[in-house]
């Protein structure tokens, strides 16, 4: 862990730029990991007093991960794409995947240093999972590189993870060009499990989620929010799963939700489709 307040600044990966917030250290920060700096609790805090619930849909978000990463290793899948995989302090895809069956492996792929190093640290020495520093865009790079050839085998189903990363890519062509060109790699039985911000349609609400995602500019990457219509469209061609393209918490809850009012709250749609 390289924290600066509470570490040894010493311990801060080389590449790492400590003046400017990230979305991953934000994220972690939001979820109530402990790999993230001043500047990125500074940035989170301005956020959380322009939208309030920043926090509470970040977990939200974190928590259908898990729910849908559980369901793809109860339909029998054993491997895991995780693309744009963050800083794995909470819980980590793997262990979610662990608690179904020891046996999964998981590739993570981040193209932020200190998500990368973050996650280097974690997993030394730990067996089935393992990440790539790379852009999730350059498909060929993420397929090609050793860690996939070794943890992954492309003739059996995978589930392709794309929660909250895909609106970190500008160009949407490109995003939706991505999404397609992994869905073409893996076989039938292989799923998509997808989350993305959303404005929502309470006009008030969407003014305060645009004033962030205006405020992600000073980030290292900015943020977009895209049309259900867009979203859905990452899904086309394959089975959605029920309940369908939804606000993240409303995915297979495993409990009430006490705010059902304010749905868009959760500022992101998820859904899990398979490829038939
Ligand atoms: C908000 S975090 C989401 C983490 C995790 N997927 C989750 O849902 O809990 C977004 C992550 O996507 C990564 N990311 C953004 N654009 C990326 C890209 N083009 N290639 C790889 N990673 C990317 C960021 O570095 C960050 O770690």
């Amino acid at each position: 862990m390289f924290l600066v307040e509470g570490y040894q600044a010493s311990e801060v990966p080389p590449h790492v730029d400590l003046e400017r917030a990230s979305p991953s250290r934000v994220y972690d920060y939001l979820i109530g990991g402990g790999c993230n700096f001043a500047v990125d609790r500074q940035w989170a805090e301005q956020a959380i007093k322009r939208m309030p619930w920043i926090r509470a849909a970040a977990r939200s978000n974190r928590a259908f991960l898990r729910r849908a990463v559980r369901m793809c290793a109860e339909e029998g899948v054993r491997q895991f794409l995780d693309l744009g995989s963050g800083i794995p302090t909470i819980l980590s895809v793997h262990e979610m995947a662990w608690q179904v069956d020891r046996d999964c492996r998981v590739v993570y792929v981040d193209n932020e240093r200190v998500a990368v190093a973050h996650s280097e640290l974690t997993l030394a020495g730990i067996e089935g999972a393992d990440i790539i520093e790379a852009d999730m865009c350059d498909v060929d790079r993420v397929l090609g590189d050793p860690v996939c050839q070794r943890l992954l085998d492309l003739d059996r189903p995978i589930a392709l993870l794309a929660t909250a990363s895909l609106y970190y890519i500008p160009d949407a062509e490109l995003a939706a060009r991505t999404v397609d060109r992994y869905l073409d790699a893996v076989p039938s039985g292989s799923y998509l499990v997808l989350s993305h911000a959303t404005l929502g349609q309470d006009r008030r609400d969407a003014m305060k989620l645009s004033r962030v995602l205006e405020m992600t500019h000073s980030l290292t990457s900015a943020a977009t929010a895209r049309t259900p219509e867009w979203i859905a469209g990452l899904l086309a061609g394959l089975e959605l799963v029920q309940p369908g393209l939804v606000y993240t918490s409303f995915w297979r809850p495993e409990s009430l939700r006490a705010q059902d009012d304010t749905p868009w709250h959760d500022a992101m749609l998820a859904a899990v489709g398979r490829k038939p």
